[in-house]
């Protein structure tokens, strides 16, 4: 699967409400193609708005992290398959990602399986009673991903060139946890940059407040695709 560099960038539209997340789209213009759309817009009109952007051609990826059991995975999958949404996150368990293949079937929606999230590291694990560390979850999670049928995982883009190893042809690896150096992490803390991301194996990356609350968004995204083109 090729992608251009541009559509590499997922901006996550992490804000308040969708009058705040319009203008940045229209700030970024068209130098940003794709945008991730995430849980906290969804309760306030994010799904008028994923409407809109993917009516103005963008790439839209809903950031719903479903859980439930099977049948209500199943069934929620559904109704998002024929919306024209790119891509649809998912709990990476095993049961949850069988059902999301179900209910993806037949549609253009990729659905990926979020293995941990990037702002836990091992003492995180622990206190919620994972023994394993982050990178070996990740990767049982990241196999488990592909046996189940769906099409990708989001993690770390410290994992991403293991799992691309032993991963089926087209497997979708999106990573958050990304900074340009020097960037502030916030509550992130399994970090890389774009560039090494990508060539660590990544197909995609998100990223959120280096942009979204940058004092000039348009150039934050236009560092980010730079440093994205050296890859
Ligand atoms: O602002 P920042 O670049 O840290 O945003 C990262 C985005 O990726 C957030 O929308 C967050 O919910 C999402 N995400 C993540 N870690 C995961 C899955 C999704 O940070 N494992």
């Amino acid at each position: 699967m090729i992608y251009d560099a541009d559509d590499r960038l997922y901006v996550a539209l992490d804000l308040p409400s969708v009058e705040e997340a319009r203008a940045l789209t229209q700030t970024l213009g068209g130098s940003v193609s794709s945008y991730k759309i995430g849980l906290q817009l969804l309760p306030v009109g994010g799904m008028d708005l994923a409407r809109t952007l993917i009516d103005a051609g963008k790439n839209v990826f809903l950031d719903f992290k479903f859980h439930d059991i099977d049948a209500t995975v199943e069934k929620a999958v559904r109704s998002v398959a024929g919306f024209g949404a790119q891509i649809l996150t998912v709990h990476a368990r095993p049961d949850v990602m069988r059902a999301a293949a179900k209910g993806a079937a037949g549609s253009d929606l990729k659905s990926i399986g979020v293995t941990v999230l990037t702002s836990l590291d091992k003492e995180d694990l622990e206190a919620i009673g994972y023994h394993d560390d982050a990178e070996t979850l990740v990767m049982r999670r990241a196999v488990q991903a592909a046996d189940c049928g769906i099409d990708g995982v989001v993690s770390s883009p410290l994992e991403a060139a293991a799992i691309r190893e032993g991963a089926p042809k087209d497997f979708l690896i999106v990573t958050p946890g990304v900074r340009l150096h020097g960037g502030d992490k916030g509550d992130q803390k399994r970090v890389a940059t774009p560039f090494d991301a990508l060539n660590s194996g990544a197909s995609h990356i998100v990223v959120g407040r280096p942009i979204n609350a940058a004092p000039d968004p348009r150039a934050a995204a236009q560092a980010v695709l730079a440093n994205i083109a050296g890859a």
